[in-house]
């Protein structure tokens, strides 16, 4: 498993991966991850696809209690020297991981290669449920990932998917998710059906899109009981 960029993010990490901003990246996750989706301290995070271990220390620091996931050899060995109390895996998502199911609040997921082609495709696909796995009912799945929304497909680069296309993956999944961008980001979230089972929509309720309101537009999600 893991994917076609696997020897590539070895080399990047080993040359160092991205060198990160502490506080540029405070500001922007507050803003659009834990005050977005009202995430409260101590909740239970599980970061998929970390790399190099940036931002699991960063949502620690934050007062989340976060673990890191990459299948990244360098990258977890990485992020084990550079952040050594926090706790880091290196495995395959789509894989058993050595954690409890329906045990995290929260699961996200930056840049995670997975996501960043057909949305359609079995990968992607089988991808969601893998990550939903470890959510408890009602838990929260967030998706944060680059694209310019112009649904531009070129051979040998990363799809620029539109937010139709992020909405049509995650409702496949449970009928409670937003989809919103913000300059060049799309933000994704998709909840966990409470009764547990990420495959089966909730027929009781429907759920309105930003991708519906307006493209780019703030997240408004109506919970409507029909
Ligand atoms: C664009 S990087 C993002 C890294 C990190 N989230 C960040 O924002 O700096 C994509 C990461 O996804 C990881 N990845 C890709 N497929 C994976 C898989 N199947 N299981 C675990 N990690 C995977 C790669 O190893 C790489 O570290």
């Amino acid at each position: 498993m893991y994917d076609e960029n696997s020897s590539f993010y070895e080399t990047f990490y080993a040359d160092g991966g991205w060198s990160y901003s502490f506080w540029r990246e405070w500001w922007w996750h507050r803003k659009h991850f834990i005050r977005r989706f009202n995430i409260p301290r101590g909740a239970k995070v599980l970061e998929a696809a970390c790399g190099a271990g940036f931002h699991t220390n960063l949502f620690n620091r934050m007062g989340l209690r976060c673990i890191g996931v990459d299948a990244s050899e360098t990258g977890i060995r990485w992020a084990r020297e550079c952040y050594p109390t926090r706790t880091y895996i290196c495995a395959d998502v789509r894989g058993e991981l050595p954690l409890p199911a329906a045990s995290f609040d929260v699961v996200v997921t930056r840049g995670c290669g997975l996501y960043h082609y057909d949305l359609a495709s079995p990968v992607a696909m089988e991808t969601t449920p893998c990550l939903m796995r470890y959510l408890r009912p009602g838990g929260l799945l967030v998706l944060i990932i680059v694209t310019d929304l112009s649904g531009r497909k070129e051979e040998g680069k990363i799809w620029q998917n539109t937010l139709e296309d992020y909405r049509d993956h995650f409702t496949t999944f449970t009928q409670q998710c937003t989809v919103d961008w913000h300059r060049g980001v799309a933000i994704c979230a998709a909840w966990k059906p409470v009764d547990g089972s990420p495959s089966k929509p909730d027929q009781r309720r429907v759920t309105r899109t930003a991708a519906e309101v307006h493209p780019g537009g703030r997240p408004r999600c109506t919970t409507v009981r029909v």
